[in-house]
């Protein structure tokens, strides 16, 4: 293996650490720091990762309160939460676990999250803002994963970057985020023609495929960066990413591992994101 471990848990650990100061900090001032978690249905990879989010709140310093529905719940009763909730000056962020149950029109839940309040940066607003480089709540794993290059140094501006995924979640805005650092970003997905043509010219590589070990090391450039976003269960139970570390870190410059890579960065920017929230509210009420 020649390529460099990016310690995504040890960063996110680093940065707990000053949002933890950060809502202690709130909270002195009376505005301690919310988020609200609504999970729908019985998926068991969306209750541990609401489970996961809950925990990293507790940890920070931040209030949390979860709202959990059956799969057959009807919308409306879902809607008149988040207005509630949207409503309610003590929550400072409003997060709807996806995906969603079929009955519910996932774009309409998303936009009935005030803007303000939409930590996951998923509001057709905010990702209208991120395309336009303005201010907006970020995606929180795209967001990580810039974190992540950022603390490695890792070149971008003029950098071939690729990503291979085009969901609304990670691909996109990831292409975005990059775009707006300075590379030159491709992004490639299942109807893509010839994926290794493009992923051997990646100075950055950002798998988010959710394929288990579909990125192999012949498809890397030698020392690329490569983020593996990817969280696969194995059928032994194990966790793996998108990406086969193995063969990819004997060509790789730097990769992240999973888990211990992209995975703890993601909760950390969601308890970012609620945090800039509290502050801004702070502010406005003169705290
Ligand atoms: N499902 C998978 N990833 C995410 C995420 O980052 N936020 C929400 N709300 N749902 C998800």
């Amino acid at each position: 293996m020649t390529a460099r471990i990016i310690d995504g848990k040890a960063l996110a650990e680093r940065v707990r650490g000053e949002i933890a100061a950060r809502a202690a900090g709130l909270a002195a001032r009376g505005e301690q720091p919310c988020l609200a978690v609504l999970l729908i249905g019985s998926d068991p990879a969306s209750a541990v990762y609401v489970r996961n989010k809950v925990a990293g709140c507790e940890k920070a310093g931040i209030r949390s309160l979860r709202f959990d529905y059956p799969a057959d719940a009807a919308p409306e009763v879902v809607m008149a939460k988040l207005a509630e909730l949207n409503a309610d000056p003590a929550v400072h962020g409003i997060l709807v676990q996806l995906p969603l149950p079929l009955q519910f029109d996932e774009a309409a839940v998303l936009e009935a999250i005030s803007v303000e309040k939409d930590v996951d940066g998923f509001h057709a607003e905010n990702v209208g803002r991120l395309s336009q480089n303005q201010e907006a709540f970020i995606p929180c794993t795209p967001h990580g994963v810039m974190k992540m290059l950022e603390s490695e140094h890792v070149p971008l501006s003029g950098a071939e970057a690729v990503v291979i995924g085009r969901s609304n979640i990670v691909g996109k805005p990831m292409a975005m985020l990059l775009t707006n650092a300075g590379a030159t970003v491709t992004v490639c997905h299942s109807k893509t023609r010839d994926l290794a043509f493009h992923t051997r010219r990646a100075d950055v590589l950002v798998a988010a495929v959710g394929k288990p070990r579909f990125v192999t090391g012949d498809l890397i450039k030698p020392g690329a960066t490569v983020i593996d976003v990817g969280i696969n269960r194995l059928p032994d139970g194990k966790l793996c990413g998108d990406v086969d570390f193995d063969s990819a870190a004997a060509v790789a410059g730097a990769i992240t591992p999973v888990p211990g890579g992209v995975g703890p960065m993601t909760i950390t920017m969601l308890l970012e994101n609620t945090v800039i929230s509290a502050e801004r509210a702070a502010r406005r009420k003169g705290l």
